[in-house]
């Protein structure tokens, strides 16, 4: 089957809600599924995933603007024309009924004759390695192999649309993990248009081609996971995607995209993108935990620090340390018996100044 683009223009959506009054749930949102893409919309709880997901699928109406499954304007469909699977967070399996009727219900709906429905649904089954479950209820499985029925019950009606809305929530985190890696191969593998729903950045960056970053109804920034983690557009990326220390500091004089901040009497040439930065403002410059280096400190050691704490974790150790005016996460990563720090031990920070920013905030 022809993989298609999903286009999403202009939609808005308005609640009223009984005690906060208006709610922009979702404020002119635009944005293009490309053919085979998984792209995913991520952005703290309540900042207007599911209603865009739900205006895609038909299930809640936009108070304005347009829905595009390939050339096609669907704004007006009921949902059931629109030929889109769903799986969400909770797996919504019928419980009464086996994993194969469950499977089967959206192709039994669409009138596929018996023969033909057996067949698929055991090839959908096979998609999802759940072979042999055939009679197996709902309750009789794991969440894990629960939510992956609900994957095949969506595929098996080969829809021209994938939607999954937090669909690893009710897992564990090495389920999380495994599962996530079959969603992304299948998806793959049928080259289906997706969209995916999560609040985990984690989950977002593995299993994603592309994502949106969303807040109060509005879109942030779209990209690869690379590109937002190196050059988010605004705090609120770079502190959405990947941790990242906000060091407080004084901004000493300012030219075109870059501007030499003061950290504890120490001056650092910086990329500026915040607009009127003047001297003498106060700037915080951003600086992920893996741009930071310990050393033990010695008479030469500009930046100080004790560090606070301390977590071994296998491919790296997390440090928090505290200097004079502030407090840095710093991760070091290495396999090579270097040196490693304890707790309440005095340290000197180095900062590498060629990945400091300051971003609009
Ligand atoms: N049916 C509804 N009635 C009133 N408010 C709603 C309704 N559905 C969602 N909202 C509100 O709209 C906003 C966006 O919700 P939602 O799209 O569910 O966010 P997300 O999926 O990103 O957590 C929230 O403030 C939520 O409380
Ligand atoms: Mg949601």
């Amino acid at each position: 089957m022809k993989s298609v683009n999903i286009k999403l223009e202009n939609l808005t959506k308005t609640y009223i809600h009984q005690l906060k009054g208006k709610i922009s749930a979702v404020n002119g949102v635009s944005l293009e599924v490309e053919p085979g893409e998984l792209l995913t919309l991520l952005g703290p709880s309540g900042c207007g995933k599911t209603t865009t997901m739900r205006m895609l699928a038909g299930f809640e109406e936009p108070d304005s603007g347009k829905v595009f499954i390939g050339s096609e304007d669907v704004t007006d469909q009921m949902a059931n024309q629109r030929d889109i699977g769903f799986v969400f967070q909770n797996y919504a399996l019928f419980p009464h009924l086996s994993v194969a009727e469950n499977v089967a219900y959206g192709l039994k709906v669409r009138g596929v004759d018996r023969n033909e429905i057996g067949r698929r649904v055991d090839e959908a089954l096979q998609l999802v390695k759940l072979e042999g479950y055939q009679e197996q209820f709902p309750h009789q499985m794991s969440g894990g192999e629960q939510q992956r029925v609900a994957l095949a019950r969506a595929i098996v009606i080969k829809p021209k649309v994938l939607l999954l809305d937090e669909p690893l929530s009710n897992l564990d985190a090495k389920l999380r993990i495994s599962t996530r890696g079959e969603i992304r191969r299948l998806q793959k593998a049928l080259s289906i248009s997706t969209l995916y729903v999560t609040h985990d950045q984690e989950e977002a960056m593995a299993i994603s081609d592309r994502i949106i970053v969303m807040n109060h109804g509005d879109i942030i920034q779209i990209g690869t996971a690379e590109e937002l983690y190196y050059n988010p557009k605004t705090e609120f990326v770079a502190k959405f995607i990947g941790a990242i220390n906000a060091i407080p500091s004084k901004i000493v004089s300012s030219s075109d995209e870059e501007a030499v901040a003061d950290i504890e009497g120490e001056k650092f040439k910086v990329r500026n993108f915040r607009k009127n930065v003047k001297p003498g403002d106060s700037a915080d410059v951003l600086l992920r935990p893996e741009a930071v280096r310990l050393k033990e400190v010695n008479p030469e050691s500009k930046i100080k620090g004790t560090v606070v704490e301390r977590a071994f974790l296998g491919d790296r150790v997390d440090y928090t340390v505290a200097a004079e005016s502030f407090t840095i996460k710093v991760s070091l990563y290495d396999s090579f018996g270097q040196v490693t720090f304890k707790c309440d031990q005095e340290v000197e920070i180095i900062l590498d100044e060629k990945r400091m920013k300051i971003l609009e905030r």
